[in-house]
Parts: C-alpha cells; structure tokens; sequence
C-alpha cells in the first residue's frame, strides 16, 4: 500500500489486546468473514447492476466538467458564495470545505483560493438574518446556491423565498437570474420547474443518489471546485477506495471490516459508535458520517417486513477538546461504545511551543515541542486509557488531511455504510421516519390539503402547553 492512503487499523478490537469478554477472539472474526465475505459478493454485483449509482459518482467525465465549467464562469464576479440546503443537501458542503480549506479562509484574503463560503442548513431567523444584514450592499457579488433534489424540503424552500424576494427587490429579475444556482433533479420536482421558469443556471442531483451519499456529485464538488477544492484529486481518492472496498478477501477490504466489527459489537450491547477525529479539518466529516449512518442504518423494520427497531446511534467526539468533556463517561461509564478515532500523519503546518516562564518550571518539558507531537500524543493517551478500560478502539490514519485521502476517507465510509446496511439486513437507502415530521410541518405551516387540515389539529392536541405539567 502506498504511504499517501489512509489506513484502517483494527488491532485494538482484538481480544488480544483488551480480552476475550470485549475485544473480537479469532474464531469470531473467522465467523466474521464467513458472514460477511458473501455481502461483498452481493455488494459488488449490485453496483455492477447499477443498483447503488452513488458508487460511480468518482467514474464521471461528465460530472466534473459541468461543475468547473460552472465554476470557472461565475468565480470572476464570486466574493461570496452562499449554499442554501439541508441534510445530504448541505452536510457534503461544510465537511469538504472544513476539511480542505484553512480555519480562517473566510476571515482573511491570502488564506482564500476563491469566495467566502456559508451553508445555510436551518431556518433560524437570527442567524441568516444577521447574515443578510451583512450581505445586504455585496448581493450583486453573491451566487446562492439553492440544493435539493426534491425541492419541496420546507427549510430550503422557505430559505430560498427569502433570498429570492430580496434579490427581486434589490437587483431585479435579471440580478436575481445572474445571483441563483440550483442543483436539483435533472427532470423533475418543484426546484427544477423554478430553475426552468425563472432560467436559473443548474446542477444536478443524479438520479438514483440519495441526499445523503451525494457528496461527490454536483450537490458537494460545486462550492468545493468554487473554493479552490481539487475535486479530481478528491475523486481519484474515492476511486482507489473503491478498489480497495470492492476486494472480495474480508480481511483486505476495509469497508467490510469496519461494517463487520460495528455489527459484532452492535450485537454485543455495544450500540453507540463514537466517532473522534483529532484534526480540525476532520471534525465536520464526523459530522456528515452522523448523518449517513443514522439515517441509513435506523430502521424499524428489516427488508422481510420484520421489525427490529434497529440501528447503532453515531457520536461525534472531537479531540482533544472532548477529553475534558466526554472521556469520563467513555472509560468510567457503561461499556456500551465501539470508538474510532481519526488520526493525522502530517499536519498542513506545524507550531513549536515556545520556552516556559522561569517561573514556571514544571512546564519546561513542553517547550521546543512540536504542537502535532503534543496532538497525536494526546490521541495515543486517549486510546491507552480506553484500552486500560477495556473499550474497543478502531483508527482511522490519514498520512496527511487533503483532497485525495479526503475523497478516499468519504468512499470508505459510504460502503462501509452499505456493509453495515446488508449485515443489519435493512434498506439503507431510504429515510421513511424522517417523512412524519416533514408532513407535520407542512400541517402546521397550513398546506391546503384536507389530511394536512387534520394532522395540524391531532398534532395541535397533543403539543399545545398543558399547565398543569408546567412549573
Ligand atoms: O439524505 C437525505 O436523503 C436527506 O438528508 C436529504 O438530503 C434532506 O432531507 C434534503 O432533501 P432535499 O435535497 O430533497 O431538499
């Protein structure tokens, strides 16, 4: 394996190291491999059949091409770029551009490769107002970039009403055509009839690619390309990953480990996986894997009709700040966690700490060291105490953070997704228990329709504020 790619280390599962009531003996990783060995098989034809299309997002010509094509046509006149979208529609967004663009890149011009960027994923009126209030005298040097695949989601529609009525009032109907992208279906849905009425420029969100395993489509390359973001390296990593992931020995292919050892200890009372990257850069993708993981895999019921009510809840833990947070509770509290930690080689930059005061000696052992040494050391002290706790621990190594192992790191974790989704025996591509909620707002938020009528009054009876429980 070349030193450039990420790698997935697993010894700290094994009952060789944390002992035989916690950690994974060879007999159940034999058993392991046994169960999983024909998913990589079904796995493999499946994509082959063209039934998982997420899969073959790194393969198109086409794909990057429009997005630079795009990009390179508006960059020019871009200070700041906007994505106005939700779940899989802005998750992809805000990782990429955490994890590939400096910490202050919106703050200070030399750091920055091309616009600001702000993803707007809610509907909080303080916040996107404050931001309006500062965009206010710049629209005319501002792209939303409005995303959803349906376009009927009511937090980017609603979002996306607001912008419009401000860039009709301010530059006009030709201000508001030059300042709106949509990334939206191809053919249909409500945002594409909006884009084709109004002559918006658009993206697409391909067919058959749900929200959340779209990220390296239009819907998460296009602000990445705009900022500065090497997508063909990005897409290169996803692609030497799928080799690595498609490989039919369990034990070489990553994906099916890692799916494999999170159903093990699913099993095993262990229902809680913790992720915890020790990298700034890699906190938002623990973020965007919280996503893909609860809504793929928490379901009610299996692909036969049974219900199971199953699903491993994903935390995200950020180190070393959660140390002083979360840490107590993982080593002193129920053994119920599985943890994968996200570990960097080299860091873009290194910081030497500088010589203690003479007042404080006790401090001299830090000075003349690098900031990365005291990082990844912390990392390493974090697992040893976990693992004095007897708490299995995966790693996940980037020799550094960039946009080949980036790419690499989002298509293992999709098909690990998909191993895990087969092994739990569910569907992993769809999100019914998300659509109530959805349709309940619609009711409360008037929608014409005579269900929606109802709905808004069942719900009205059972959340109206009962004083009797109110103190
Ligand atoms: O992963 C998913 O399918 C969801 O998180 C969607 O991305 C999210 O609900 C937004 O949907 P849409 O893109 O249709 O606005």
């Amino acid at each position: 394996m070349s030193k450039s790619e990420i790698e997935f280390y697993y010894k700290n599962v094994t009952a060789d190291v944390i002992g035989a009531e916690h950690g994974i003996t060879n007999e159940q990783f034999a058993e392991l491999a046994e169960q999983t060995s024909p998913l990589i098989i079904q796995l493999n034809k499946e994509r082959k059949a063209g039934k998982t299309p997420y899969r073959d997002l790194p393969y198109s010509k086409e794909n990057p091409k429009r997005i630079k094509d795009l990009a390179a046509k508006v960059k020019g006149d871009c200070e700041n770029l906007v994505v106005l979208g939700i779940g899989g529609s802005a998750l992809g967004n805000i990782a990429l551009q955490t994890a590939l663009n400096p910490y202050m890149y919106n703050i200070d011009a030399a750091q920055r490769r091309g616009p600001r960027l702000f993803v707007f994923d809610n509907v909080d009126p303080a916040q996107l107002g404050s931001f309006l209030d500062w965009v206010d005298d710049k629209l005319d040097k501002t792209i939303f970039n409005v995303i959803s695949k349906s376009g009927r989601t009511v937090e980017t529609a609603s979002q996306f009403m607001i912008v419009r009525q401000l860039l009709l009032d301010k530059l006009g109907p030709e201000g508001l055509k030059k300042q709106v992208i949509v990334t939206t279906d191809t053919e249909k849905g409500t945002l594409r009839s909006i884009a084709d009425e109004a002559g918006f420029k658009s993206l697409i969100v391909p067919d058959g690619v749900g929200g959340r395993f779209s990220i390296l489509s239009d819907v998460g390359l296009f602000s990445a390309a705009m900022c500065g973001i090497d997508i063909d390296s990005l897409l290169e990593g996803a692609r030497d990953m799928d080799k690595r992931v498609s490989c039919e020995d369990f034990y070489k292919n990553p994906a099916a480990l890692n799916a494999a050892i999170n159903r093990h200890y699913y099993n095993r009372d262990k229902k809680i996986s913790v992720i915890m990257p020790y990298s700034y850069h890699l906190k938002d993708l623990a973020d965007w894997y919280r996503q893909l993981w609860a809504e793929s895999l928490g379901k009610s019921e299996d692909l036969k009709g049974n219900k199971v009510y199953i699903g491993p809840t994903p935390v995200k833990a950020l180190g070393t700040t959660d140390q002083h947070s979360q840490v107590q509770l993982y080593r002193e509290g129920p053994n119920d966690k599985l943890f994968t930690f996200l570990q960097v080689g080299n860091f873009d930059r290194e910081l030497k700490i500088g010589p203690a005061p003479e007042c404080a000696p006790e401090l001299d052992y830090l000075a003349n060291k690098d900031l990365s040494v005291l990082f990844n050391s912390e990392k390493k002290a974090t697992e040893y105490a976990l693992l004095a706790s007897k708490r299995p621990c995966l790693t996940v190594v980037f020799p550094e953070v960039n946009a080949y192992t980036v790419g690499e790191f989002i298509y293992l974790f999709e098909v690990t997704t998909s191993f895990a989704g087969a092994l739990f025996g569910i569907n992993t591509y769809d999100q019914p228990a998300v659509e109530l909620g959805k349709e309940a707002t619609f009711a409360l938020m008037d929608k014409p329709g005579k269900e929606y009528k109802e709905l808004a009054q069942q719900i009205r009876s059972m959340t109206e504020v009962d004083d009797n429980f109110t103190v």
